[in-house]
């Protein structure tokens, strides 16, 4: 019986040399390829495949379904991986991996690949993915167990095999893009003190080369979705967020540069680029906090964010803990309607205004001018109960006896 198996295929080096590599050792290779927003031209990819020694290629548009069903419940938990990364990568792989899963099941293969390395969190993303899903499939990863060394002796087995090999020079960094951001690992970067250089971003611009003028843009939100820039309404989520990336670049908002943790226990130092993530997630922070009482809001921003990034990035998507996160995000998210507006100017990102039909600000309360509709008295009270902890640690700090009558 022949061996199949549906591989995660980018058409780079690694995974085209993969379709090789696994053909040579009696698999069967169907590639399976998702636009999740790289931005990259697609259309080759299948005779590109197929030059490798490929059976069949797929070449499938998730945009809208990553958009949807991935980006957006993330925002909705302001997720950020220790409290900076916005996730970009890590989300696109439990959705390629679910595909992997229909397709093999589709083309009766009882194998699917990817093409990551073994000391990456990637590799946990598909596997654990693949596993929730169908338990039964086998995962091959390549990278982790074949003979080279280096990617010259890649590009040698390639030339050897006829495989196509991009000629132009490559930039020494390791990009992965999605509509949702960039990232961008090695080269340069591997030293956590060098400044990453001008070369390495990609969709965002200096702050030296942002305008001198600052912008605004409205982002209008209904039930926790975004729908409107500046009250043009979009029908697809995904544009929208590739819109705000422009936006965003343009202003050279949505650059990270942080030292994380990554599941194997290395620090690695990673660049990210997510302009349009970046206006979101300010956005939805400050919407949110418009629309929810104090306790609800409390307990959101004490539990959610991070419990949900490192879910997202320990790769447990496919978790009864992210669905059941997702159904408490998604039922706060019912009172996020309105607008927020943002003004970006050289590199960032402020939030200047919000308005909302679910707002909890109330005018009279809050002013100091004659609407004033507060209760002041109640302040001298409320303050009493309050404090009343802190008054009787103060008297006894004070080495005072207890009369009782001093605390009334
Ligand atoms: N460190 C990020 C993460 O683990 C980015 C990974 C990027 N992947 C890549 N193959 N370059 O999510």
């Amino acid at each position: 019986m022949t061996k199949r198996v549906v591989l995660a295929y980018s058409g780079g080096l690694d995974t085209s040399v993969i379709v090789r590599w696994l053909t040579d050792r009696g698999y069967e290779v169907i590639t399976y390829t998702a636009d999740v927003g790289q931005g990259e031209e697609l259309d080759e990819i299948p005779s590109k495949a197929k030059a490798s020694g490929a059976v069949h290629a797929i070449v499938e548009d998730l945009k809208e379904e990553f958009a949807r069903e991935y980006c957006l419940p993330t925002l909705r938990a302001l997720a950020l991986y220790e409290g900076k990364y916005p996730l970009t990568a890590s989300l696109s792989r439990p959705l390629i991996a679910k595909k992997l899963v229909e397709y093999a099941q589709k083309f009766e293969a009882d194998y699917v690949a990817h093409g990551s390395t073994g000391k990456g969190n990637d590799q946990v993303r598909f596997e654990l993915s693949v596993w929730a899903l169908n338990p039964d499939l086998e995962v091959l990863a390549p990278v982790r167990e074949w003979e080279f060394k280096s990617r010259e002796e890649e590009v040698e087995y390639a030339l050897k095999h006829k495989i196509p090999v991009k000629a132009t020079k490559e930039k020494p960094y390791s990009i992965d893009k999605n509509l949702w951001g960039i990232s961008i690992e090695c080269g340069p970067l591997e030293d956590p003190w060098v400044e990453p250089p001008e070369d390495a971003f990609e969709w965002t611009v200096s702050v030296k080369k942002a305008p001198e003028e600052p912008e605004y843009v409205e982002i209008e939100f209904e039930e926790g979705t975004p729908v409107a820039i500046n009250g043009k309404r979009y029908e697809k989520l995904s544009q929208l967020i590739m819109d705000l990336n422009t936006i965003g670049g343009k202003h050279g908002v949505g650059r990270i540069d942080m030292v994380e943790n990554r599941l194997v226990g290395i620090k690695s130092r990673e660049v990210y680029e997510a302009p349009g993530a970046t206006l979101l997630y300010e956005a939805y922070r400050d919407l949110l906090s418009l629309v929810l009482d104090r306790f609800t809001f409390h307990y959101f921003l004490t539990h959610i964010p991070h419990e949900y990034a490192k879910v997202v990035y320990e790769g447990l998507w496919f978790s009864p803990l992210r669905e059941a996160l997702d159904a408490f995000t998604l039922s706060l998210s019912k009172r996020v309607n309105g607008t927020v507006r943002l003004k970006l100017y050289k590199g960032h990102v402020q939030v200047v205004g919000r308005k909302s039909p679910n707002s909890l600000y109330v005018e009279d309360l809050a002013t100091y001018s004659e609407k004033d509709a507060f209760d002041h008295k109640a302040g001298a009270n409320f303050t009493k109960v309050w404090g009343l902890p802190l008054k009787v640690l103060g008297r006894v700090r004070k080495n005072v006896s207890d009369s009782g009558s001093s605390f009334r």
